[in-house]
């Protein structure tokens, strides 16, 4: 571990202008700096770097924060390996923490080292001894593999014989302990060890970096008796869970693609890298982790999965596909014609055909998945219901609550079910879930549409969570931005955190934030948005970066669309802070009319009069306040 002192000096030293500027040419706007976005393909630049604050912030995809979180979002750098990387620019000494001795990561280098020379030695024995070169080189040959290819995934070959490698290893000074710790030879029970990869072409397993960390081998015959593939097992630098093959290679092309093609084997993603299209990894022939699934978001949050065509492997794959939407990733499917795999097809076809059939064939996961169920469900309405329970099972999974009621409008329309029987299955859903997972824990139900007149509804028409949503972020803004302001006769934070005694905010996040300023504002102490960058968790930090880069340079609708103001403000604090808890109020007001709507539609259902009776009165008082607060606003509120 770095130590504490050690990071410390690296944040002192840094500065984001320079760091960025190793990798995007920045032009100067004011006291920032602008560029394209490095993360997508843009035309107008809405890449923002301010250097008073040290932030950065990438309005095209998102991302932002400081010097740490750029070199490790452009880097693909866990947070260990941008403070190293940014000690080295800044020549800040590295000081190793106790928790893992050096002893430790010693022999991490070693096994690296180790398996770097293991690479070299099957990469030899392919291309320079007559069996690697009559077996092993035919064999990529024949499968289609050109020179460039065999150099990009550095494949190799290991001789037949039970210890070519262990012996040439031991004479390179390379200790037995260690052979046996990298994986690369198996002990027997009399102490004895023998080479693991004999007579295999050899497949390299990098790091997110580049580093050889494990081998997969392919046997090359048809010998039934032994499995097709031998891997690594898992040792101090290989954890299979946490790794995905072709990353190394794919990262770049992932990012400017901003998608990411996910396949089942080296063949695949190698294959399909000699047609040319390079985003692409593969799990291995197991459904992804959720540590996997992390890796990718660092460089796109789209995923197209590519399967082969036949009937079961389909209904396997979309339970793998679930755990992806759980992850927050946009999923796309397309399907192989039958007995086809991306390997077997790229070559039947060609480079160009083959890629036209993925841009064709690309399909959104939850349509893909309502088309085959339907299809499958034909007129039995039994296994209708059924498969609508599948379909908005998928759904229910994904975590942000805007493309969850898009999905659901989709699917409405694909197979002609009312999008109220939708929201019911899922609210039902959700609700299980709640209380399979934590009775407290708020849940954010979706609220029924209002009447509809038949036209479309569309995702512009927010419900009232996503604007207690937006709302409760101004509040959050204009505390970041002018807590320490004066008003008339008070001060921004003290005055929000009177008016919002009876407040309390839905997001975690926000609420986290505004706990803090209270308690501020409670102990008369100074809470400034320097704070959060430097004291708070990473969520709050990407939250606060996000509110402190004005916005309305690259987004002039937001105010109409949002309600929410931008420049001059700051003369104006004063009504726009009344303004803003008025509205935050307003807003809270009628997410509650629309819960408490569903409780009398539930009431109704049940019959249960003294229940309907007192929702309805609940919803009496919640109108009286609705509009007491419109006027108060100046809206004029209309049902
Ligand atoms: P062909 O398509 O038959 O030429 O073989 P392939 O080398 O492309 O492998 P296949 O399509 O059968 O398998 C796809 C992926 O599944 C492989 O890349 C491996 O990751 C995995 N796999 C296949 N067979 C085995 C095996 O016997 N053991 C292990 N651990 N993994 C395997
Ligand atoms: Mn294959």
């Amino acid at each position: 571990m770095i130590s504490p002192a050690t990071i410390d000096e690296v944040k002192n030293r840094m500065d984001i202008v320079d760091v960025i500027s190793d990798f995007v040419s920045l032009k100067k706007s004011g006291q920032n700096y602008k560029a394209l976005s490095p993360f997508t393909n843009e035309k107008t630049p809405s890449f923002f770097v301010v250097p008073a604050k040290g932030i950065f912030k990438d309005f095209s995809s998102g991302k932002g924060g400081d010097a740490i979180t750029f070199v490790m979002e452009h880097e693909g750098m866990s947070y260990a390996e941008a403070i190293r990387f940014l000690a080295k620019k800044y020549g800040v000494a590295i000081q190793e923490e106790q928790a893992e001795t050096s002893q430790e990561s010693q022999e991490r280098d070693a096994l690296y080292i180790l398996m770097n020379f293991a690479k070299d030695y099957y990469r030899d024995n392919l291309l320079k001894t007559e069996e690697g070169r009559s077996v092993g080189l035919t064999y990529f040959r024949e499968r289609g593999f050109n020179d460039r290819t065999l150099e990009k995934f550095e494949l190799g070959y290991a001789l037949e014989g039970w210890e070519h490698f262990s012996a040439e290893a031991i004479q390179k000074g390379y200790n037995r302990e260690l052979l046996e710790k990298a994986g690369l030879v198996v002990k027997k029970e009399d102490g004895s060890a023998y080479d693991r990869f004999r007579g295999r072409v050899i497949f390299p397993v990098h790091s997110i970096s580049g580093k050889v960390i494990a081998f997969g081998a392919r046997m090359l015959g048809k010998d039934k008796n032994q499995p097709k593939y031998i891997n690594s097992p898992e040792t101090e630098i290989y954890h299979k869970s946490n790794v995905l093959y072709g990353l190394y290679q794919a990262k770049n092309s992932i990012r400017q693609h901003d998608n990411c093609y996910l396949v089942e084997g080296y063949t695949d993603v190698i294959s399909m890298h000699q047609s040319d299209v390079d985003n692409v990894v593969a799990s291995s022939g197991t459904a992804l982790t959720e540590e996997q699934i992390k890796l990718i978001r660092r460089f796109t949050e789209n995923v197209t999965v590519l399967f082969d065509g036949d009937a079961a492997g389909i209904k396997a794959a979309l339970r793998g596909i679930d755990m992806i939407l759980k992850g927050g990733l946009n999923v796309r499917v397309a399907l192989f014609p039958d007995g086809e795999d991306p390997d077997s097809y790229s070559r039947k076809v060609g480079t160009s055909a083959f890629q036209q059939f993925l841009k064709d064939h690309a399909q959104d996961f939850i349509s893909f998945k309502a088309g085959l169920y339907a299809r499958e469900a034909g007129g039995d309405p039994i296994r209708k219901a059924e498969s609508i329970k599948e379909i908005v099972q998928s759904i229910s999974l994904i975590p942000d609550p805007v493309k969850r009621s898009v999905y659901l409008q989709e699917t409405s329309h694909q197979l002609k079910i009312s999008e109220a029987v939708l929201i019911t299955e899922l609210n039902k859903i959700l609700i299980q879930e709640r209380k399979r997972r934590d009775r407290d824990a708020p849940v954010e139900v979706m609220p029924l549409p209002a009447e509809t007149t038949g036209e479309e509804q569309t995702i512009s028409k927010l419900d009232p969570s996503t604007m207690v949503y937006y709302q409760e972020r101004e509040t959050i803004r204009l505390l970041l931005n002018y807590a320490d302001q004066a008003l008339e006769d008070n001060k921004v934070a003290s005055f929000l955190v009177q008016e919002l005694e009876d407040v309390e905010f839905t997001n975690e996040v926000f609420r986290d934030i505004y706990g803090r300023f209270k308690e501020g504002v409670e102990r008369g102490d100074r809470v400034d948005s320097q704070y959060f960058l430097q004291q708070g968790s990473a969520e709050i930090k990407k939250a606060v970066t996000d509110l402190l880069t004005s916005r309305y340079e690259v987004s002039p609708h937001w105010r109409d669309k949002y309600k929410i103001y931008f420049p001059g403000e700051a003369d104006n604090l004063g009504s726009l802070t009344l303004t803003n808890v008025l509205r935050l109020k307003f807003r809270f007001v009628q997410k509650m009319m629309d819960s408490n709507l569903q409780e009398i539609k539930k009431a109704e259902e049940k019959g249960n009069w003294d229940e309907l009776d007192e929702a309805l009165q609940t919803q009496e008082g919640l109108k009286k306040a609705e509009r007491e607060l419109a006027s108060a606003l100046g809206i004029v509120v209309a049902r």
